[in-house]
């Protein structure tokens, strides 16, 4: 059975193979209001700690130069004798470089449908216990100010730094073409300084039909902000999400910084494999959400198959067969013991039999929406 999606925040309206509909469109958290100096402040004051005993590998042009003391932010010898180390690792010695030049965790959590302070403090607390050291969030999504909240005072607990954490959030659909001032808002909201990972959320724009002509344009012009804000040193890395191919081909064509990630819906059964080879062509790596289906995957013949061949869980088996192919995964659990489970993915390998088995699922099945309508 499929989830009720309709009543989330924002964004994510589970609906098997359609498009997004005026109606399934992001509803925006409170607005707020935010003074100009926002950032400035934001940046000059982060709420985190911040030491520095290594330098961050800078991209040219980064006006912005913050704390670089995160494992997967450190140049040369810092990161290269973690990678060697390999699958010794723990989770978030497990990173990619981006196009941008800093690195990102493989692993991250997921935050959608986190609501509440308390249950957020909570489940970034165990998140951080269990090795999570990347947190995905979205500006519809509600829960920036939480997440932001629970980071500044959960960070000196476990002795971790602002710049020990990969945050991601993303630019809502009703702000499409008006991306300045809803990133500053998020930069206000997660109290961060700077985020290390700033997504486009939808192609399309909240209000406006899927073929709506101005969306071509108004994709643009958040682009283009990106970019600046990019190269002021405010977004350590720019990225898209739910792209099509044609969006990404478009987006390639015109932009002066090309989007370091592309984060889409990617399970067997949605294996995305043509957006993953033109990824891999073009130096953007991909970064799946709904890895579990939204957990509709866990219960597949299949995935049991292999869970029991490799005396694992269903969960960690879904989030492996993406880890092996350099993808990236951002499961939510609300669970401190499934965040635990949902980590434990590095020191084992699915073979080529596990591989082939879940290869046969593709069925282009969505989980969440199919952005294949907006132009
Ligand atoms: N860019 C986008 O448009 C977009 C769209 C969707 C999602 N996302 C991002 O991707 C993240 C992940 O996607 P998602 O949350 O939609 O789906 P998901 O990670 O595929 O699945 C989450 C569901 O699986 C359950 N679950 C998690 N770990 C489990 C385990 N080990 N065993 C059994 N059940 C488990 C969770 O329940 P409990 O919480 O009760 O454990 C939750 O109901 C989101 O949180 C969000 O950050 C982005």
């Amino acid at each position: 059975m499929q989830p009720d999606r309709s009543k989330a925040p924002g964004l994510h309206v589970c609906t098997r193979g359609s498009g997004m509909t005026a109606a399934a469109q992001p509803r925006p958290g409170p607005a707020r209001q935010q003074p100009d100096s926002s950032l400035v402040r934001a940046a000059r004051a982060p709420s985190f700690t911040s030491s520095s005993p290594c330098t961050r590998s800078s991209a040219p042009g980064r006006g912005l130069e913050g704390p670089g003391s995160a494992p997967w932010a450190r140049g040369g010898s810092c990161a290269g004798a973690m990678e060697e180390a390999g699958a010794s690792l723990g989770p978030t010695e497990q990173t990619v470089q981006l196009n941008s030049g800093t690195r990102m965790p493989l692993l991250g959590m997921g935050t959608f449908r986190l609501q509440g302070a308390e249950l957020v403090s909570q489940c970034v607390d165990a998140a951080l216990a269990h090795g999570y050291r990347s947190f995905d969030t979205a500006a519809v999504y509600g829960n920036e100010a939480a997440i932001g909240q629970a980071l500044g005072a959960l960070l000196p607990h476990h002795s971790l730094a602002r710049s020990d954490v990969f945050l991601t959030t993303k630019l809502g659909p009703r702000d499409q073409g008006k991306a300045e001032a809803a990133c500053l808002r998020s930069l206000e909201q997660l109290a961060c300084g700077y985020l290390d990972l700033y997504l486009i959320h939808w192609p399309g724009t909240q209000g406006k039909p899927q073929g709506d002509k101005g969306n071509r344009e108004r994709r643009w012009e958040s682009w283009r902000v990106l970019e600046r804000m990019y190269h002021a040193g405010q977004l350590r890395a720019i990225g898209v999400s739910n792209y099509t191919l044609g969006h990404l081909q478009e987006l390639l064509a015109h932009c002066r910084v090309p989007p370091a990630v592309l984060q889409v819906e990617c399970h067997p059964e949605l294996p995305q494999r043509e957006l993953w080879d033109f990824c891999q062509q073009h130096g953007i790596h991909l970064q799946a959400y709904a890895s579990l289906g939204c957990g509709q995957l866990l219960g597949r013949a299949e995935v049991g198959r292999v869970a029991e061949r490799q005396g694992r869980t269903p969960a960690q088996v879904l989030l492996r067969w993406a880890l092996q192919q350099g993808v990236g995964v951002i499961p939510k659990s609300v669970n401190p013991t499934r965040l635990a489970e949902n980590a434990q993915l590095w020191s084992w390998d699915l073979s080529p039999e596990d591989m082939a088995e879940l290869g046969a699922m593709d069925c282009s099945r969505h989980y969440c929406w199919d952005p294949s309508g907006v132009t």
